[in-house]
């Protein structure tokens, strides 16, 4: 706290707060808190090469300068990106007679220096990287500054290097804390301010000693560019909320922004969430390729100025049913922004009030969607219909003048779940499925000549079962309308998107004025059940998930991209077939009733030694047919289920508590149908 209020009175912001703190104690940095660099008093923004490049030739002096060029050009520089940082491989692999680090002649020929200085003549900073070890971490094997610190240290300080990621690599079981308080110590002894970013990845619980130390720290493991590891990293770094604050950051890891493997609905919750979180900003895609939609999502003004807010507290989450999360962030201006995140599969209403949200009484609200850039006024309740991986964000305020806006409303579409406690819709071709929409108006103001439509792809039917109704459930205005939607005869499998649409009228006392809302989901057309006895990886499944990296067929879980995995193996057995995941995940397939039995072995992969233990489970249904568990200790063990009559089974691995190493095969999984 008092790191905090000295930091709040440096950006000038007035103390509104009731805690007995002397003027000599706000002026004088508490011994409690060596680092007080006076750094980062917002969380960093800016760029580093690591998830675009990682160690390949493309990562050398033309691309960092071609991005310090990109930062002016394209307004990121006005925005507030300001470090352009480069991460492992910038050297070479010995250090020379003296025992300085060398840059590699290759990517960079002009030296660190120079580029630093050209980054710095565009009004940028400049950040590098090595690590707390004797070597960083790629396999090449890049010197660390592991008893260097001060020499690198300095070197770092007469190239001009403002930032500094500190990484954990071979760190010969040193203990972190004296490993990073070294190297916090010798850039202090420089003299020159350098933000400090400690990468240990949050395998030391560095939020409980890391404030003293370093300006930001890494709270896990490496972000991949998919929509599992941003859900895990939030999943973890969203309740370390109360170690953030002005000059020291929670850092769940760089933007994938831009970089092709999630969707502009994921990345626009990655940006949303990495703002509400207060953490740093530093662009991870190849911003010389950068699509108009992904320089769209990063130069949100609107959305950086949640992140950059100077009060500095990261977004609390106040209400979590089952990944439908309510995140609450107080603002220096008096303002509270709202996220509402859905990290399921299934598009949902997610609520929360004014009142749960911290903000006093008021007759009205407005609401600032930071996103679509529009402002709505609601009596209290603060909600909207969040499309699966969506994130809507708000700045809320109370509002005098709440009649100037239209009321907020929420267009909701819900399909019933495919099996018991699913978490995907499915649409059988050729039947008519249910569906219902819900439009509710949450303002202070009434809305009339309400009406919904539905559209779905060509050539799918669409009817309204029972026309809409209206009723009005204390404050708020609720019209719910039933359909059926049929997909045609030999629709092809796959996700497929229903849009739902309300028009209704507005009235502010003078004039008439319309508003519309629109809401998609998406459901999916399964394949036709397998015939026979099959391999499963050789059968299509409706959905999947797996906490790192895809899941895999015919080998195991490499934890990134598509096909990075082994030929699974467990305890020295190796299979040709079956599927690789990482616990937690699901594999659904659309059976039909047509199926009876799935068997398989199961292990923990080899390819993890030292960690890994989970538990293998084959649904029928809502159903449990089948479970077993096992250690990465454990040779391959077998199970057996009875699926008959399901409509869709699933093969579920569940971590026991820790996602460590839980790479969990499915070998030799067969299912045996009609
Ligand atoms: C570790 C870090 C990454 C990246 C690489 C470089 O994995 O966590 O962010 O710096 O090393 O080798």
């Amino acid at each position: 706290m008092r790191r905090l209020l000295s930091a709040l009175t440096a950006a000038g912001v007035l103390l509104g707060l009731s805690v007995a703190v002397t003027a000599a104690e706000v002026a004088r940095p508490p011994s409690a808190y060596a680092l007080d660099n006076g750094l980062a008093l917002t969380p960093p923004m800016g760029f580093n090469n690591w998830n675009a490049t990682h160690c390949r030739a493309e990562f050398n002096e033309a691309m960092v300068k071609g991005i310090a060029d990109i930062f002016v050009s394209s307004g990121l520089q006005d925005a507030g990106y300001q470090y352009v940082n480069i991460d492992d491989c910038w050297a070479l692999p010995q250090r020379d007679a003296d025992g300085n680090l060398v840059p590699d002649p290759v990517r960079f020929p002009n030296g660190i220096k120079a580029v630093a200085d050209y980054v710095h003549a565009k009004g940028l900073k400049f950040g590098i990287y090595t690590s707390a070890g004797t070597k960083t971490c790629n396999v090449a094997g890049f010197p660390g500054a592991l008893g260097h610190e001060q020499q690198d240290a300095n070197l770092f300080a007469s190239w001009g290097v403002d930032y500094l990621k500190y990484d954990n690599c071979n760190n010969q079981g040193v203990d972190a804390r004296l490993r990073y308080t070294a190297m916090r110590d010798a850039l202090a002894a420089t003299g020159r301010p350098i933000v400090y970013s400690i990468c240990e990845w949050g395998q030391n619980q560095p939020w409980t000693w890391a404030p003293s130390v370093g300006n930001l720290w890494r709270t896990t493991g490496d972000i991949g560019d998919s929509w599992g590891s941003v859900r895990g990293i939030v999943r973890t770094n969203m309740n370390l909320y109360p170690f953030a604050g002005p000059g020291g950051w929670n850092d769940p890891d760089m933007l994938e922004v831009g970089n092709g493997g999630m969707t502009g609905t994921e990345y626009r919750s990655h940006f949303s969430l990495w703002a509400m979180m207060a953490a740093p900003l530093l662009i991870g895609s190849d911003l010389r390729r950068a699509t108009p939609a992904t320089l769209e999502i990063l130069l949100n003004r609107e959305v950086i100025a949640v992140d950059q807010d100077p009060l500095g507290a990261q977004a609390k989450p106040v209400r979590n049913d089952g990944g439908r999360v309510v995140f609450v962030r107080p603002l220096a201006n008096g303002d509270t922004a709202v996220a509402l995140y859905n990290e399921t599969d299934t598009g949902a209403v997610i609520r929360t009030t004014a009142a749960e949200a911290g903000l006093g009484r008021a007759p009205a609200y407005a609401l600032r969607d930071v996103w679509r850039h529009e402002t709505t006024e609601t009596a209290g309740v603060v909600s909207a219909y969040v499309p699966a991986h969506g994130t809507v964000v708000y700045r809320v305020a109370a509002a005098k003048n709440w009649a100037d806006y239209a009321p907020a409303t929420d267009l909701s579409v819900t399909i019933p779940p495919a099996y018991p406690g699913a978490t995907i819709s499915v649409v059988q071709p050729g039947t008519a499925n249910p569906l219902s929409t819900a439009f509710t108006n949450h303002g202070r103001m009434p809305a009339t000549q309400v009406a919904t439509s539905l559209s779905a792809p060509a050539g799918w039917t669409v009817q309204a079962t029972s026309p809409p109704t209206g009723n009005r459930a204390g404050t708020e205005e609720v019209f719910d309308t039933q359909w059926t939607v049929a997909p045609p005869a030999g629709a092809a499998p796959g996700s497929y998107p229903l849009t739902a649409r309300t028009t209704f009228i507005w009235n502010d006392d003078e004039q008439p004025r319309s508003a519309a809302v629109e809401s998609a989901a998406s459901v999916l057309v399964p394949s036709p059940p397998p015939s026979g006895t099959q391999w499963l990886s050789d059968v299509p499944w409706v959905h999947a998930t797996s906490f790192w990296g895809p899941i895999e067929l015919d080998r195991s879980n490499g934890e990134r991209g598509a096909h990075d995995g082994h030929t699974i193996t467990i305890g020295g057995v190796t299979y040709a077939k079956g599927i690789g995941a990482h616990a937690p995940s699901e594999i659904v397939y659309y059976t039909g009733g047509q199926c009876a039995t799935v068997s398989s072995d199961y292990g923990i992969d080899d390819e993890k030694s030292g960690n890994g233990d989970a538990t293998w489970q084959v649904w029928a249904d809502g159903t449990l047919a089948a479970e077993g568990s096992a250690t990465w200790r454990d040779g391959p063990k077998h199970l057996d289920a009875d699926v008959t009559g399901a409509s869709f089974v699933r093969l579920v691995t569940l971590d026991n508590g820790s996602t460590n190493s839980d790479h969990t095969d499915w070998a030799a999984a067969q299912i045996g149908c009609d």
